[in-house]
């Protein structure tokens, strides 16, 4: 069974393969104490080291410690290997500046240009209880009860400092982050993930994903300690699966603008066929039509910016019409939201053939700092 290491230049969940199944919660911060604030994620950064080791929360694990007292570890992990889980740590917006103004913690100071509100996207159905949050965690594993496991002791472990906001339960990975990994398929049925940054593209991962050094010189604030990391945008999009279902082939490749089988572009080719954009067919019609999303969300039509996608299927149960709750849950990491992410959605949010489809309901954006040294207990900038 996989284990990843805890520690590194970079928080592991983010240029891991992608594992198969999804647990995030965002947390609101409910103490006024910066020194609550730093606790909290010292007993975070030591827990999630010992989980992503295969070990139990505590030192005693979920059978043994004081009688009168309960258990350190919630127990039902005990018997099931690590299954590559990676824990990763995010802060939102609101926990340097509160929706008031206020600097909450004394760190309105560190708060990095790129953690901006992101705007309201044109259709954008979101629910407040599905949106935002001080902090992130994602829990990621190719077993749903590590991953939950994983959420759960950690939000006991912030009992009296940060209670849940809201959280996320994914299956089936969206996208490869790897090219050893088989590209998987969304709720649409598409392969999804071809065209993504992949681990290997290191000098992609540079520019794209991670935050450099020089993002520090651009701000009036102090955000030095965010190089190396990256920022996580979460959407919780709903797919109208009904009337997609009822959508012929040719329509649902056209929205696409790659066919359903392989995965190939319409231009031709197989799979990691680079799409010809200029390419027409009779009549003189692109064969990836102007709408197309492959079109839109290609670096070719966004001033050459690429994002790490790590998104996830979800099933959230079904309303009373009998339709599923339904979609994807996108996660991206981007270097910078303000030329990596909103530029993009907002031209897939007016132009996307696909949006007839969707309805984002749920959005987070975090600052993700860079990974954790040996011997270091805090996350993000060293408690200071
Ligand atoms: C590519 C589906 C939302 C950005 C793709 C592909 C599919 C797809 C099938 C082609 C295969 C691939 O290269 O991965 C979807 C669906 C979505 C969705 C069903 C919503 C439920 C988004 C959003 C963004 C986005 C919200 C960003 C704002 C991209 C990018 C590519 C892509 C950057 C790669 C384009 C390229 O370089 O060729 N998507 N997507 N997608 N999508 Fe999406």
């Amino acid at each position: 069974t996989r284990t990843y290491p805890f520690t590194g230049a970079h928080q592991a969940g983010i240029a891991t393969p992608a594992q198969d199944r999804l647990y995030l919660a965002a947390f609101d911060l409910t103490t006024s104490s910066r020194d609550e604030v730093v606790a909290l994620l010292q007993r975070w950064t030591t827990i999630a080291a010992r989980l992503t080791q295969g070990l139990s929360a505590g030192p005693y694990g979920p059978a043994s410690g004081p009688y009168d007292a309960p258990p350190d570890d919630t127990g039902e992990a005990a018997d099931l290997p690590p299954a590559g889980l990676t824990i990763t740590f995010g802060f939102g917006r609101s926990m340097f500046v509160g929706s008031d103004g206020a600097d909450r913690y004394g760190l309105a100071s560190r708060l990095p240009g790129a953690l901006v509100d992101l705007p309201h996207f044109p259709a954008d159905n979101l629910d407040p209880a599905r949106t935002g949050g001080d902090l992130v965690v994602q829990a990621c594993a190719d077993d749903p009860q590590i991953a939950v496991h994983a959420i759960r002791n950690l939000s006991r472990a912030a009992f009296g400092s940060a209670t849940i906001r809201w959280t996320q339960l994914g299956y089936g990975r969206t996208s490869s982050t790897s090219t050893a990994q088989r590209t998987p398929r969304n709720l649409f049925g598409f392969k999804d993930g071809t065209a993504n940054v992949k681990a290997e593209e290191t000098s992609a991962l540079d520019e794209h994903v991670w935050v450099p050094a020089s993002a520090a010189s651009a701000d009036s604030t102090d955000s030095r300690w965010m190089t190396g990391g990256s920022y996580l945008v979460a959407r919780r999009i709903r797919m109208r699966i009904e009337p997609w279902d009822r959508t012929s082939l040719r329509e649902q490749e056209n929205l696409v603008g790659r066919n359903k089988g392989e995965g190939a572009p319409l231009s031709g080719g197989t799979e990691f066929t680079e799409p010809d954009f200029t390419a027409s067919g009779r009549g003189g019609q692109p064969l990836i039509a102007t709408n197309a999303h492959v079109r839109l969300a290609h670096p070719d039509f966004n001033a050459g910016v690429r994002m790490l996608r790590r998104g996830y299927n979800f099933t959230d149960g079904n309303d009373s019409l009998g339709r599923l709750d339904a979609g994807l849950f996108f996660i991206a990491f981007v270097t910078d939201p303000r030329t990596h992410y909103i530029p993009m959605q907002n031209q897939l949010s007016k132009s996307d053939g696909l949006m007839e489809y969707l309805e984002h309901t749920g959005s987070g954006l975090f600052a993700v700092p860079p990974g954790i040294e040996d011997g270091h207990f805090v996350l993000g900038a060293d408690g200071t």
